[in-house]
Order: C-alpha cells, then structure tokens, then sequence
C-alpha cells in the first residue's frame, strides 16, 4: 500500500521550463544580478519505480542507460550517452541518498528546449528529475528544496554554477536575482516577447565558465573591474522594466553583449545575428546564456518581428520567437 491508500502510483511527471537570460550571464557566477526569464520551452521527466533496483534512463534525443551495482551500460546512443544522462543520473541520486532511499526507478525525458545552446535545458531537465523522482517516492518537497537539490546535477554541467538556471526553472517568470538572494528571487511583473536566433552551434557552457574564471584569476581583461559595469548595466535594466522604457532596455542589451566580448564568451557566428537582427529593425541584442556559440536574443516590436526572423535565417540562424513562461516547475502522479 502507498500513501494514496491504493496501489502503488506508476508514474511521476514533471514539467520545468527553459530560459533566456536577459542581462547578466557570466557575471552572476561572481554575485552580479542577472535579469532571467522562463519560456514557452520545457521538458517533461515521467518516472517509475523498479523493483529490481537498477536505475533506466532514456531521453526522446535517442540516449539510454542502465546503471546496475556502480557501472553505467548504454543502451541506446553508444558511450556518448554516458555522459549526456549524466546529469540526470545525478540528479536522481542526490533525491534518493536525501530521503536514504535505495528503490530503482525508470525514467524518461522529453524535451521542447533545444540542448547545449544556452536556453536552460540541462537545468530544466535536472529540476524536473528532482520534482518527479521525489513525488514517485512519496515525498512532498517545496520549491527551495527543488532548487537545492538540483544545484548538484548542474556543478556536473556547468563546473561552478550560479544556480541561475535551476532557479528560474523552479520558479518561472520573469526574476532579478543574485547569488546572495539565495533562494528569493525578485519577481518582475512584466510581459515581454524576444526572438531567439540559434547558431545551432553546440558548446559546453561548463568550459566557458571555466574560462572566465582563469581570466579573473589572472587578473587580465579587466574582468573584475568590468564586474561594477555589469552590475551597473542590470539594475539600469530593472528599472527600465519598472518604467517599461524598451529603447533603454534594447540599448543595455547591447552593452551587454560588448562586455560579454570583451571577456571572450561570443563567437563570430553570435556576433553575425546580432548585427543582422539591429540592421532588421531589433532594439537590441546579445548572446544568451554560456556562448561560444548557441543562442542570441533580440528585442523587437511587433511590426519588426517578421524583418528580424528573416534577418536570423539569411544570416545562418534558426528563429524562435519565446515568451514569458509564469509556470515554473510542476509534478503530480499518475495512476494508470
Ligand atoms: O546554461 P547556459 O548556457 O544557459 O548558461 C548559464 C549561465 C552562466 O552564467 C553562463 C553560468 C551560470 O551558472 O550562471
């Protein structure tokens, strides 16, 4: 018997969302505020409870492992799927040795976030793990506990995390945050509909990450004096969305992207769309999340939306324009 008083439940689901992040990446690894929004993205996790103790995990990208006594088997996707469910291994782990749980679970993902292109999905993949790994368990945990939890599937993906995206993940909307505000981000009631222009350039954002902080290490680039104008630049950003001021928010954007240049995160292909997108009619624009590659944003009216998707693809890019996502991460139980 379960706690439902039946059977026990089948399946968990949980949906989390992806992002963009508006203002701030890179700089929030070191307590800068980043301005991050939740998309019309997300992936869904279903798991199941094993009774023979192993752990199965399959994602719809064509990967499966099984993991029995300590060893990983591929069994779709060959060697490479070791290391891309990964953080879904982890994920799962850190939720079980939390409850001192030992059940094996199967466990499949979908996903509508496009991977490694900087628009959260390892993120939303771990917090949607940690949601449905701990309801199919039985166990009820808050949002705070989510966040926490996941955080140890992203020091695997990104190195030295901010948490940001496993933040915005679990939360959803549109939030100001910086690492001293822990688990309470702001929220920033505004609506607002950016394009995304994918280079369908595929990096690690834990390698960039990596990178900047060698440069900060070594004191060179400036990198830590140019931390005063990031910081600067987002709570400009914070209250031109107070006054809903979209010229000064496509403005800031754009300095964000120099200094994002600056400490060697961009790429020419980057580079490339958010020229494009400007000379289409876009407010703003700068690359999105890790770099090197993946994604930009651009800031648009709507009557210059159709001219800044065209100027996306004429220049390599797949257009995508995203909106605001309130929902953050949700699971419930399935009993069929
Ligand atoms: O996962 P991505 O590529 O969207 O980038 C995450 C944002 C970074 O600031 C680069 C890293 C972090 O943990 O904050």
């Amino acid at each position: 018997m379960d706690r439902l008083g039946g059977c026990r439940p089948l399946k968990a689901v949980a949906i989390a969302p992806g992002k963009v992040i508006l203002y701030g990446e890179h700089f929030v690894v070191y307590n800068v505020p980043a301005i991050v929004m939740a998309i019309d993205r997300v992936v869904k996790v279903s798991v199941s409870i094993r009774e023979d103790g192993s752990l199965r995990i399959c994602s719809d990208l064509g990967f499966a492992c099984e993991y029995k006594n300590g060893a990983a088997k591929p069994l779709m996707g060959g060697k490479k799927s070791v290391s891309f469910l990964e953080p879904v291994r982890i994920a799962a782990k850190t939720v079980l040795d939390h409850f001192d749980e030992r059940k094996g679970l199967n466990i499949d993902v979908y996903s509508t976030i496009p991977s490694s292109v900087g628009l959260g999905s390892s993120g939303a993949i771990s917090v949607a793990t940690v949601a449905a790994v701990s309801k199919v368990l039985g166990h009820e945990i808050d949002k705070e506990q989510i966040w926490r939890l996941s955080l140890q599937a992203e020091r695997y993906v990104h190195v030295t995390p901010s948490g940001v995206d496993p933040l915005i993940s679990v939360y959803g909307g549109l939030l100001v945050w910086r690492i001293q505000d822990g688990s309470k981000p702001k929220r920033i009631n505004r609506d607002i509909d950016l394009v995304v222009g994918n280079t369908g350039i595929q990096r690690s954002t834990g390698k960039f990450v990596s990178i900047v902080s060698r440069k900060k290490t070594k004191k060179i680039e400036g990198i830590s004096q140019l931390m005063g104008v990031m910081n600067w630049i987002s709570n400009l950003a914070l209250k031109a969305f107070k006054e809903m001021d979209l010229v000064i928010l496509g403005v800031l954007m754009n300095m964000n992207h120099e200094l994002l240049k600056v400490i060697g995160v961009s790429h020419e292909s980057l580079d490339r769309l958010v020229e494009a997108v400007r000379k289409a009619g876009a407010l703003g624009s700068k690359l999105t999340g890790g770099g090197g590659g993946g994604c930009m944003i651009s800031l648009t009216t709507l009557s210059k939306r159709a001219a800044v998707c065209k100027a996306i693809e004429e220049n390599g890019g797949q257009p995508m324009v995203v909106r605001k996502n309130n929902a953050g991460v949700r699971a419930w139980l399935v009993k069929s």
